[in-house]
Formats: structure tokens, sequence, C-alpha cells
């Protein structure tokens, strides 16, 4: 791993991988590391993360597929762990992104001085990343430190990615057509994916392990947002008391994590990450269903077909198959 850090050796590396074209028109493509695909330009921020970060027992992992409810989850951890250092009428969530309150090491880690990065975020780190869970530093599995995770309709979230990507890149290039991007995502090929082994590393070590891995799904926080809120935050070991209860406090985070609370506020109807991402790109409709208005009948029947052989034995068939009408319910 000293070796791969060094530029010459990242760059004899990226060779070697599997590559895939890009969702975009010149796009610089996807590369297969470590089981799961990535844009090459995240490898040196992988590779020095997998390699300096020493989990401490007090840290948050936040391991998300893109366009899952990743700023969702921030928002609503940060609002949990945080609440009694700051009031919510006083969160830094009303004036900053929830992307700039709890940092993703793929865009945010200090390439140059990494250790002392991720050494001086503030205690508990909360650390967001879109590693799968096979993929994350040795020591988060070992240290007992705590791992959120969330999923969401395959269909949705393809969506979501496909509309993302589009607004995202007009600056400097143009998106695939949906039919291809769609083939792409079909064989695995997109952003952490594929998509099955995402999921099923979250949720079958969230089963085998439930003290240190939860995952929940996007439908039933849509659906049951405050009891989501409580069963996240007695997971973290910081469960409300009855006189938070009394307070309404899980319902008082809910409403400013809520979709609606955070797409209307200034912060995020204008300015950019880092990265150069508008904030405003990051809430687009937060629906449940919306697959239905892009993808046609043999679109969804191909991606029904995979996820009945990926998800055969796993509980998430049960939640994305057709004869189960709650995820189309709750839109
Ligand atoms: P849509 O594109 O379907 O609207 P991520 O945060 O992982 O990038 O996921 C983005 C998706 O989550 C987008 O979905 C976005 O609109 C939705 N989203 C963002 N904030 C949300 C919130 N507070 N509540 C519900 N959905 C949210």
């Amino acid at each position: 791993m000293e070796i791969v850090e060094e530029r010459g050796s990242i760059e004899h590396l990226l060779e070697s991988l599997p590559r895939e074209k890009d969702w975009v028109s010149n796009g610089n493509g996807f590369i297969l590391y470590d089981g799961f695909w990535m844009p090459p330009k995240f490898l040196p921020r992988v590779l020095s993360f997998q390699h300096h970060y020493k989990a401490e027992p007090s840290d948050i992992f936040l391991i998300t597929l893109p366009k899952c409810g990743t700023t969702w989850l921030k928002a609503l951890v940060f609002s949990i762990v945080n609440r009694h250092r700051f009031s919510l009428s006083d969160s830094p969530l009303l004036r900053q992104n929830p992307h700039a309150v709890v940092r993703s090491f793929e865009s945010d880690l200090d390439l140059q001085d990494p250790k002392s990065y991720l050494e001086g975020l503030p205690r508990p780190r909360i650390i967001s990343t879109h590693l799968p869970y096979h993929a994350l530093p040795p020591s988060v599995r070992t240290s007992g430190c705590k791992i959120v995770s969330i999923v969401r309709d395959p269909r949705d979230q393809f969506v979501s990615s496909w509309k993302f990507t589009d607004k995202v890149c007009h600056d400097y290039t143009t998106i695939r057509p949906i039919e291809e991007c769609f083939d792409l995502f079909c064989r695995g090929v997109h952003n952490s994916g594929p998509f099955w082994d995402y999921f099923l590393g979250s949720w079958n070590a969230s089963l085998e392990r439930p003290d240190e891995v939860f995952v929940t799904r996007y439908e039933e926080m849509k659906v049951s947002p405050v009891s989501e809120t409580k069963k996240l935050a007695t997971f973290l070991g910081l469960p409300f008391t009855e006189e938070e209860d009394r307070e309404r406090v899980a319902e008082e985070i809910v409403k400013l994590c809520s979709f609606d609370n955070l797409k209307g506020l200034e912060v995020n109807k204008q300015g950019r990450r880092p990265v150069g991402v508008p904030h405003e790109a990051f809430f687009r409709k937060g629906e449940v269903g919306n697959w239905t208005d892009y993808l046609t009948s043999s679109m969804a029947d191909r991606l029904q077909k995979i996820m009945d052989d990926k998800f055969a034995n796993s509980d998430l068939l049960t939640f994305y198959h057709p004869t189960n009408s709650n995820n189309e319910d709750c839109a």
C-alpha cells in the first residue's frame, strides 16, 4: 500500500485495472478497484484512506451508495449526535449544506496530510464515504465503531443518479442517453456499483452485527421518519430520553432535516461544493417511485430480473418486488 501511494505507482495501478465507459461523453470512465466501480480520480484518496484511517470506537461511519439519501442521512445523524451542542434553532444545517457539515472523504480528505486531517476532525468523528462495506479500512470493522447505511429502490436510485449526472455535467459535457446509462447500471457500472453488492454487503453485515451496523431504507424513512430517527439514535447509543420525547425532539429533528425544509434554505439554493457541484443538485424531488416517469416497462422488467436474481435470498427482494405495493404507496 505504501508503494501505490507514490504517484508513479498509482498510475501503474490505474493502467492495470479493468475500465468501462463513463455515463457522460468524453468522461474518464470507471475503473474496477477492490470489487467496485469508481471514477479514476477517486483512487488516490481511496488508497490513502484505506491506508491511513485508524478507526476509534466512537467513530460513526455513513456508508452510502450515491443517490440513496446520503444528504438526508448526514443531516439526521449530525443533528442526533450534536443535539446537546447546538439547539435546533441554531443548527449549523441552517447555514451550511449537509455535505459541509459532515465531510465525505472522497472529496474532502487532504491528500497532502491525510493523517492530520483525519486526526483533527471533531469527536465523535462522523465520516461519510461511498466505499462499500467490504472495502472499508480494516480497523473500521474491528474497532467496534458504528456504521450506518441506507438502501433505496434501485429503480429510483438509477433515475436519481441519471438526473444528477445530467445536471452537474452540463458545464463541460453531456450525459449519454438514458438507455445507455441504464445498460451500464444493469451491468453494475456506476459510482460504487454494482448496487446489488453494495446493498447486500451492508445489509448482511447489519444482520450479522446489529450492534455495529444499522441499515435503514429510504422508503421506510419516508413513511416513518420519526420512528426511524429514534431507532437510529438508539443504535448510536444516544437514545431520546423521556423528557426529549415529551419535548418532541425527534419530531423537530425530522422537520429540520426534511426534504422541503432543507431544499428551501437559502444556503441550499445557492453555492457549490468545493468540487463544483451546486448545493441545489442534492435536492431534486425526494420522492418514492419517480422511476415510473423515466423507465419503460422493458427497462423495469430487466432491472426486476436482476433484483430477483441478486436479492434472491435476502429481505431486500421482499421490499423491492412488484407484489409489494408498500414502496409505491408512500410516494
Ligand atoms: P431524487 O433525485 O430522487 O430526488 P444523495 O443525498 O445520496 O445524493 O441522494 C440524493 C437523493 O435524495 C435525491 O433524490 C434527493 O432529492 C433526495 N434527498 C435529498 N435530501 C433529502 C431529504 N432531506 N429527504 C428526502 N430525500 C432527500
